[in-house]
């Protein structure tokens, strides 16, 4: 290089270094942010600033004709992307995530895992906190985020997130105590696929006489890559030869990856081939490290692992793998026959710098026991900071799930589930948070809507789940990350003296096995409206779903913003309840 280029770049970046300088970083600067993710490339966080900073994402939903494992569909994206882009702020920022929706139909945005402390009406759950955004509407999310973590924003309108209304929301921590274990940082987004969209597999599944179980998906995919068995698509237009998703490393590097299960239904095991992972974050919550070879997760879970690039350089196989052995099917099941010809195996591969483009010939982690659809133990969660669930409880709700008939005039038709004996439907047009505001009490809200209250702002909210059927159920609290104080599998049952009070491991997504239990506890700290509710999504179309109104006689005091108003006078005409 000659003299004078060396000047001219020690000069530009001499520039660039005082421009950074000079910008103070006040709240007032909004930061309209990068909307085009390559997942396939290190996030690089975002700088860290002495004040909060508003960070603001403008996102068009629209149906795209994509073809993620191959065969085309049409595709609900995010700005034409899935999954969607990846939303980025520091702790203590504000999120601004402005909606324009074009998808022909009414949609929603959830930040999953964001407590939304004063701001419930920026939850995104249609028929709770909000109407939906009609078709051709706008509506914007506006919260502060206080819990650094990996997150993820979804659709709550129906079944929307499975279609691709969906992408990672991750908040970084410039003082993150795990910064000093690695050196970049990577986020992974998997779920199973189908190619039908769930308006068409409801359509079927939520049929009076339907008698099948979850439907079979297509395939499986890594951060939107899959691969579906072109041999068996009979006529399908396939592309046998997608892309594999591939996260290249560098030697001697190590890797945050930030893993996120978008699932409608699947349990998955996560692994790396010839690489353990450190376990570190789970759903925001940093957890003391541990190491771990494959890593179970549930649906709408997030955990952070890292990865060390210190193996001989070459291709290693990442691997999602559907838990299949714990798949509830029978022959009535949507698409039955496809259980044997897909491949709920996905592979992507970890690609060193300097290696060769081959496939990769490594081998699978051998199982160390029973492959099941639990969570990490809880051993394995503690988290790093400890923390102190209530002593005391001062709510206390025991919730028996069970699964029955729609209609008791048919009991072999239509099955669903049940929390205390009643099955929730949204009410789209009216949702909670208008009818309270009205004056509407929430103990006369109808049976359907499964409201239970507390006022109190003392003591400990404790919820005991009793799964009396035999799938296991991801569950998920909005408004709080909860502690799991107890949880125990078949043949067991709640033992309070057993209760773990010590720094128990404190996430929003938990996971009761099949016919056992979990007892979970929070403080009643966040005035709102908040849903419970698996989240395995044919579930939540089937009822397993309750309310809780926390705190109303506080929440009243808040005033609701116009523009959350404003979405039911514009979408009382356009939508109609149905479940969801
Ligand atoms: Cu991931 Cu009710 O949400
Ligand atoms: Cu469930």
């Amino acid at each position: 290089m000659n003299i004078i280029k060396k000047i001219l770049i020690l000069y530009v970046s001499l520039c660039t270094i005082s421009l950074v300088i000079a910008v103070p970083a006040k709240r007032d600067i909004r930061k309209r942010a990068e909307i085009n993710t390559n997942f396939f490339q290190p996030l690089t966080p975002q700088p860290a600033t002495v004040q909060p900073t508003v960070r603001e994402y403008d996102f068009r939903v629209y149906k795209a004709q994509l073809s993620p494992d191959g065969v085309p569909r049409t595709v609900y994206t995010v700005n034409g992307q899935f999954p969607g882009p990846i939303i980025q702020a520091n702790v203590g920022d504000q999120i601004i995530i402005n909606i324009t929706n074009q998808l022909g139909e009414p949609t929603s945005i959830h930040s999953h895992g964001i407590v939304q402390k004063g701001t419930n009406w920026y939850d995104g759950v249609p028929g709770i906190t909000q109407c939906p955004i009609p078709n051709g509407g706008n509506f914007i999310y506006n919260y502060t985020v206080d819990v650094p973590g990996t997150y993820w924003y979804h659709s709550h309108y129906i079944a929307q997130y499975v279609d691709g209304v969906h992408g990672p929301l991750i908040v970084q921590d410039p003082a993150d105590p795990h910064l000093s274990l690695y050196d970049y940082e990577y986020v992974v987004t998997f779920q199973e696929w189908y190619h039908n969209t769930t308006e068409q597999l409801l359509l079927i599944k939520m049929g009076a006489n339907y008698t099948g179980l979850s439907p079979i998906p297509a395939s499986v995919v890594i951060s939107g890559y899959g691969q579906y068995n072109c041999s068996a698509a009979q006529g399908l237009s396939c592309n046998s030869s997608v892309t594999p998703p591939t996260y290249v490393v560098q030697s001697g590097k190590r890797y945050r990856f930030r893993i996120i299960n978008t699932s409608a239904d699947n349990h998955f095991h996560f692994s790396i081939d010839n690489h353990t992972l450190l376990l570190i974050e789970a759903d925001g919550i940093n957890v003391k490290p541990v190491m771990v070879q494959k890593l179970p997760i549930s649906i709408a879970q997030r955990y952070s692992v890292i990865v060390n690039a210190s193996q001989p350089v070459g291709n290693y196989f990442i691997r999602a793998s559907a838990t299949t052995n714990c798949l509830l099917l029978n022959n009535a099941t949507i698409d039955y026959d496809r259980r044997n010809i897909i491949n709920w195996n996905a592979t992507g591969i970890l690609h060193y710098e300097g290696a060769n483009n081959s496939i990769p010939t490594s081998k699978e982690w051998p199982d160390t026991g029973a492959v099941t659809c639990d969570d990490v133990p809880d051993a394995n969660l503690v988290p790093f900071v400890a923390n102190t669930p209530p002593q005391n409880v001062s709510q206390d709700f025991t919730l028996n799930l069970t699964f029955g008939p729609a209609d008791p005039n048919n009991p072999g038709g239509l099955g669903i589930f049940f929390v205390n004996n009643h099955s929730f439907n949204p009410n789209f047009t009216s949702p909670s948070i208008m009818q309270l505001s009205s004056g509407v009490s929430a103990q006369s809200l109808p049976a359907d809507q499964n409201v239970y209250t507390y006022d109190n702002a003392t003591g400990g909210v404790q919820l005991t789940l009793i799964n009396s059927n035999g799938g296991t159920h991801p569950f998920h609290l909005h408004g709080h990350s909860f502690y799991i104080v107890g949880r125990g599998p078949n043949g067991t049952s709640p033992d309070p003296a057993s209760y773990n009070l010590v720094n128990p491991p404190y996430r929003d997504t938990a996971t009761v096995s099949s016919r056992g239990w979990m007892t979970i506890r929070y403080y009643a700290d966040n005035p709102g409206i908040w849903l419970l509710h698996c989240h395995i999504e044919w579930h939540v179309e089937m009822g397993m779903v309750i309310q809780l109104v926390e705190r109303y006689s506080d929440f009243s005091k808040l005033t609701i913003p116009s523009s959350v108003n404003n979405l039911c006078q514009s979408s009382s005409s356009s939508t109609s309840s149905t479940t969801s």
